[in-house]
């Protein structure tokens, strides 16, 4: 009750000399060493407040003191959050001035007393601001993000020599939250929103980048539009999948947090053979993988119908993004077309897969003048061909057949072959192999391309025909137009 009394004494008083004591005595307060008398004082003036002097006054005495002066310069106070600080206020003389610290045209304090605690509490919420011991500094603890700002120290007294400090909160960023749209699996197509929430004092700048195919780099106007602190995708494709990264700064400090984007797609099912031969009561498995996010239903058909689990002609065995169909065909209605099948929720894709007792052909290709292809055929083969046509001219395909190995070949029969001028005449060659079984020719390989020198046969580099390939048997005859190779069993 008694600092309340005062302070409003002082405040009173304060109102009183600004329009009153123009002319009045140059100090209102004592340098003598003695705390001021705030009862006298504020007595005085407050039965006394149409008086345009002291006259009356008992402080008569203090009359003839010099003006007290400022001696603390301006200064930017930097400060770390939770820390305190103590604002300087050195006056002179030392003693009996009677100071007050504002802020915003907000009192804090006069003298050493400090404004009623209900004041305090409307103006910061806390209690943290003190004023130092046996001085005119100003001390606040666990200062706070809103303490930054200007302070200012007064002398009271006519002219009152002032200082105004400032005060910079430093606080080192930290990213707080950093999140996607979608929680970062966003739909092919849609857009993407990325916000990196962050505190730091000075308020901090944020970086953006992203890992992508090549490697990390940084997002730019090109890549979205930037507000504060989030960045907006539109469209986002398949490639804007990927690692991406809030990298916040200031002049304290730094942080940096990261997040992984997903973009869904509808799936992409892949099989790895079109064609697949088999025979009665031999065993066949059909692979099937899925690509792409999100996991899939997948599921299997034989000739458009589906296949059901409780099939006990097939076994399907899934695992993850893979999955197999086994089949033992026991007639020949077993064979035909499967399809393998996967939906999510962004749409469905299937692709199929014959199941043939014809041969297959796999791996055609060329590789200079050298040809090779693997036969798979469970029923022995019976022909194997190739044709050729020279791609510049209009001639009709040349066929050739290649003599045949005995017997089947069930895990994959690799053949390799030689073409060469001398045999073919020189010429860029568009090349197919059929392969024919007691059920019928394969299906064409897609056609190799084979460019041919025209060369003396005399000098025929090694390298056209490799003798330390055990596969490859180098015909004797020229006789044959084409020259074959038959390996392994
Ligand atoms: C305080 O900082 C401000 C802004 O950075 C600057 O203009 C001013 O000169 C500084 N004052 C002092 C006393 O260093
Ligand atoms: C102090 O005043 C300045 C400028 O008028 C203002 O930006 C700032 O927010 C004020 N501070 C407080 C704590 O009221
Ligand atoms: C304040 O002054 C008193 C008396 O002059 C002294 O006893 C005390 O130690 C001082 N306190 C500080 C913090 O300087
Ligand atoms: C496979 O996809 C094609 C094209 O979308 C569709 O016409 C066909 O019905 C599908 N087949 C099966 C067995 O689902
Ligand atoms: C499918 O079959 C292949 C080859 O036999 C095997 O490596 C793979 O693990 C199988 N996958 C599943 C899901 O059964």
């Amino acid at each position: 009750m008694e600092l309340r009394r005062l302070s409003i004494y002082l405040a009173l008083f304060v109102l009183v000399c600004v329009s009153q004591c123009t002319e009045a005595r140059s100090t209102k307060y004592s340098g003598e060493g003695e705390d001021v008398n705030y009862d006298d004082v504020l007595a005085d003036e407050a039965s006394d407040d149409e008086a345009q002097n002291d006259a009356d006054g008992g402080n008569d005495a203090d009359e003839d003191v010099e003006d007290a002066i400022m001696l603390t310069q301006a200064t930017n106070y930097s400060v770390a959050i939770g820390r305190n600080v103590r604002l300087e206020c050195r006056v002179s003389p030392a003693d009996g001035v009677v100071v007050q610290w504002t802020r915003n045209n907000t009192k804090y304090f006069i003298g050493t007393l400090k404004r009623t605690e209900q004041d305090l509490k409307t103006y910061t919420g806390q209690d943290r601001f003190f004023i130092a011991a046996n001085s005119t500094d100003l001390l606040i603890k666990d200062v706070q993000p809103s303490d930054s700002g200007t302070y200012r120290c007064e002398i009271l007294q006519m002219n009152p020599p002032s200082v105004e400090h400032n005060i910079v909160i430093t606080e080192s960023p930290k990213v707080i939250r950093f999140y996607a749209s979608d929680s970062g699996r966003v739909p092919e197509g849609s857009d993407l929103l990325l916000t990196c929430e962050a505190s730091g004092s000075p308020p901090p700048q944020i970086l953006w980048s992203w890992d992508g195919d090549n490697g990390n780099h940084r997002l730019t106007e090109k890549d979205g539009e930037f507000t504060a602190n989030s960045v907006f995708i539109r469209n986002v494709k398949r490639q804007n999948a990927g690692k991406y990264y809030c990298y916040v700064f200031n002049t304290v400090g730094n942080d940096q947090a990261e997040l992984a984007v997903n973009v869904l797609r509808k799936p992409r099912v892949h099989v790895h053979r079109t064609v697949v031969n088999s025979d009665l009561n031999v065993e066949a498995v059909l692979e099937c993988s899925i690509h792409d996010e999100p996991a899939s239903h997948i599921r299997w058909y034989k000739d458009g119908r589906l296949i059901e689990d409780s099939s006990r002609q097939y076994s399907v065995s899934t695992n993850g993004q893979h999955s197999n169909l086994t089949v033992i065909p026991s007639s020949d209605m077993d064979f035909g077309t499967f399809t393998c099948e996967a939906e999510n929720n962004l749409g469905k894709h299937n692709r199929s897969i014959e199941l043939v007792q014809r041969p297959v052909v796999e791996d055609f290709m060329s590789e200079g003048t050298k040809l090779s292809w693997t036969v798979h055929s469970h029923q022995p083969i019976e022909a194997m061909e190739l044709q050729l046509r020279d791609v510049n001219g209009d001639e009709d395909w040349r066929t050739v057949s290649v003599p045949v190995p005995a017997g089947g070949a069930r895990r994959g029969l690799p053949v390799s072959f030689e073409l060469e001028a001398a045999d073919v005449g020189a010429g860029k060659y568009e090349v197919a192999v059929k392969v024919r079984n007691s059920k019928g020719w394969s299906q064409h390989a897609d056609p190799a391309l084979v460019d041919i020198e025209a060369q003396p046969e005399y000098i025929r580099p090694a390298s056209v025909y490799l003798p330390s390939s055990a596969y490859s048997i180098r015909p004797s005859l020229a006789l044959l137009p084409l020259i074959y190779v038959l390996v392994r069993f």
